[in-house]
């Protein structure tokens, strides 16, 4: 029915890290090899909890120089920010009318970042993955790089294609597939290795951000948390060393090979060879594109040129089908 496009989303709060690079980004840029790419940075996301307005414009111009400088190709592919495209508010409230509460009442990621403040929490934190599903479908997109933690979310926007294409009777919307490519490099917190690494942690310890300099790498992977063992024979030994795995998983990600052979390669050594090791890998994969983005961030200007044109090339592909999902509905 549609030809093969590719559409993801990432929210511009705080500054990306590592888990965000090795996690998503770097496979971002691989399917740009093959694939049509709209790579969007979803601003209208980030509001459904309070943003101060200064540090949302800073944050979408840093997101924004980190995917460039990471490798998206903002030229070939469309890398654009969502408030400035309306089809994605549009195509939302319609979802809002097609999902069901009972839908949205079983969102786990809602259930957690309400807590038990859901009294309180704003009504775009809760129609959230219908905002989500019309980022998706205001594209025809097919395929939707998502980790874990947005596959609920990738779920309820076929729901919601599938029973808008029933209610009105049409094959309007394609069902979008998640893809998850190669095995999902999960990037835990340098300080506990059993949490994820995360821009809301309060240490910023715990995380490599890709604004980190060559310095701060040095000096966080020295204090990230370790145990008292000499680094394991096999993969299976791991298991047991969440800290170990973890750094052990970022050096491996960071090479591009397999943890088997990282694990091979420093089998029994102590973690301060190891640690020099990975320092010294980090820096070289990580400082040319912290210097990139410091590059592009002292134009700010030119950063919202490429956000501008972008968002014209995906507004070119959104407003037709936009125009037909409200000849659908009956909108004249
Ligand atoms: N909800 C995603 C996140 O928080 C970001 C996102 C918004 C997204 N719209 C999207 C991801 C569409 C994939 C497709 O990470």
């Amino acid at each position: 029915m549609s030809q093969p496009r590719v559409f993801s989303g990432v929210q511009p709060t705080g500054n990306l890290h590592l888990g965000n690079y090795l996690g998503a980004i770097r496979n971002w840029v691989k399917l740009q090899d093959g694939h049509e790419c709209i790579y969007c940075v979803v601003d209208m996301h980030a509001i459904t909890v309070w943003q101060d307005p200064a540090d949302l414009s800073r944050a979408t111009r840093e997101v924004t120089a980190s995917l460039i400088a990471a490798g998206i190709d903002p030229v070939n592919h469309i890398l654009f920010n969502q408030s400035k495209v309306p089809a994605h508010a549009e195509t939302a409230w319609i979802f809002n009318c097609v999902a069901r509460m009972g839908w949205l009442n079983r969102m786990t990621q809602f259930k957690e970042k309400a807590g038990k403040d859901r009294e309180n929490v704003s009504v775009g934190l809760y129609a959230y993955p219908n905002l989500m599903a019309a980022d998706i479908l205001a594209y025809k997109a097919t395929h939707v790089p998502v980790g874990e933690d947005q596959k609920q979310h990738l779920e309820l926007a076929r729901d919601i294609a599938i029973k808008f294409n029933h209610d009105y009777e049409v094959e309007h919307f394609p069902l979008p597939e998640p893809l998850i490519l190669g095995e999902a490099t999960r990037v835990m917190s340098l300080r506990d290795g059993t949490k994820k690494m995360s821009k809301s942690d309060a240490s910023d310890q715990s995380r490599i951000n890709l604004t980190d300099g060559a310095d701060d790498i040095d000096q966080k992977i020295r204090r990230a948390k370790t145990d008292p063992l000499p680094l394991p024979e096999t993969v299976e030994e791991l298991g047991a060393r969440p800290e170990a795995a973890n750094l052990l998983t970022i050096y491996a990600a960071l090479g591009d090979e397999p943890l088997a052979k990282s694990v091979a390669d420093f089998a029994g050594k102590q973690f301060s060879d190891f640690k020099k090791a990975l320092t010294e890998r980090a820096i070289a994969v990580l400082s040319p594109l912290s210097t990139e983005m410091r590059r592009l961030l002292a134009d700010p200007g030119h950063i919202d040129r490429i956000l501008a044109d972008g968002a014209e090339r995906a507004n070119a592909i959104a407003a037709p089908i936009l125009a037909e999902t409200k000849r659908i509905v009956g909108f004249l």
